[in-house]
Order: structure tokens, then C-alpha cells, then sequence
């Protein structure tokens, strides 16, 4: 049996992080330091809380098998396009999995895209999804809205949380959209 990394950071891993294009890198970065600050607010374990920061951080990595001029595309993608870009769960799960990182963390960088309704990338729903998964789709989803992206200007905070808690329970998990509002009105 191989055995499971215990650090997460690794020198092999950070080289391959910044060979990520600037606003992946930069969103991991944020995803990563939001996830760590709303696990402590949940009062998760330190162990779980460090597991979903260096989620946050790798989350995308699988965008690194992606064509970059389809990753940093200024403009909508085609259906072509779009579909290789999904690909980035199962391309990271992969990558990662080389490097022998725990399972858990395996799981959520492949399922942090599905959604409670099972309209997400593999169909998953609600009680096949893990908890760190719906975590991460609440503040990946957060970050984008509040952050320009080369296809849309950026949504105020109040906005932004607005749009996440109209798709809570169909997209994202109830129960944390409720403790993730009480979380960023607490830190805005
Ligand atoms: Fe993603």
C-alpha cells in the first residue's frame, strides 16, 4: 500500500503552483486563506482547517493540463473549450495523486464542483458530496464573484452573497450558506 503524504506543501508542489497563470494562482491563494479562516469560524479541527487551506491552494492545479490560451481566454468559451476546462477535477485529482496526497484531499479537488442537485460536473448530490467539497464550492464561488475575471466585472460583497444564497440548497449546501453569511457579515 502506498503510504499518504502528511505535509501538504511540498517543493515539487509550490514549483508546479506557480506555473499556474497569475489569477489561478492568486484565486487559490485567496481560496485557500478563506477556507482556513471559515474552518476555524465552524471550529473544525486545526488538522481539518490545514487540510481545507491547502485545498483552497490546489484546488484548480489541474488547470495546469489545459491549453493556456483556453485557461486565460478573454471572452466566453466555445463548447469545445468549455468542456476541456471541466476537465480541470479529474486532471487534478490525478495529478495530485501521483504525489500520494491523502484521499480526502484527492476527493475534494475532483468533486469541488458538484452541486446539491446533482447538476454539477459528475452528478454527484448532496449526500455523496463531502463536506470539504461543499465548503470549497461556497468560497470558490465567493471569490469569483468579488474578483474581476477577464469575461466579467467583479460583484460587491453583498451581491456576491446575495447570488450564493439563491442557489443555497440547489447549488450549495444550506446549513453552511446560512453559517457562511453569519461568517463574512462577521469579517465585512
Ligand atoms: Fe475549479
Amino acid at each position: 500500500m502506498i503510504k499518504e503524504r502528511q505535509t501538504f506543501v511540498t517543493n515539487e508542489l509550490v514549483d508546479l503552483v506557480r506555473q499556474l497563470d497569475h489569477e489561478t494562482f492568486l484565486h487559490g491563494m485567496r481560496v485557500g486563506e478563506m477556507s482556513y479562516k471559515f474552518s476555524r469560524y465552524l471550529d473544525l479541527s486545526l488538522h481539518q482547517s490545514n487540510q481545507l487551506h491547502f485545498i483552497g491552494y490546489v484546488h484548480d492545479i489541474g488547470k495546469l493540463k489545459i491549453p493556456i490560451s483556453i485557461v486565460t481566454k478573454r471572452g466566453p468559451l466555445t463548447d469545445f473549450e468549455w468542456n476541456l476546462m471541466k476537465n480541470h477535477t479529474i486532471y487534478g485529482y490525478e495529478l495530485l495523486k501521483d504525489f500520494s496526497y491523502h484521499r480526502d484531499i484527492l476527493k475534494t479537488v475532483r468533486y469541488h464542483h458538484e452541486n446539491i442537485d446533482g447538476t454539477g460536473y459528475e452528478g454527484l448530490r448532496s449526500n455523496e458530496i463531502d463536506f470539504n467539497s461543499k465548503v470549497i464550492r461556497i468560497i470558490d464561488s465567493f471569490d469569483a464573484l468579488t474578483h474581476d475575471r477577464c469575461y466579467r466585472k467583479k460583484c460587491s460583497i453583498e451581491l456576491s452573497l446575495k447570488k450564493i444564497q439563491k442557489q443555497s440548497g440547489t447549488v450549495y449546501d444550506q446549513d453552511l450558506v446560512k453559517e457562511f453569511t453569519k461568517f463574512i457579515c462577521k469579517l465585512y
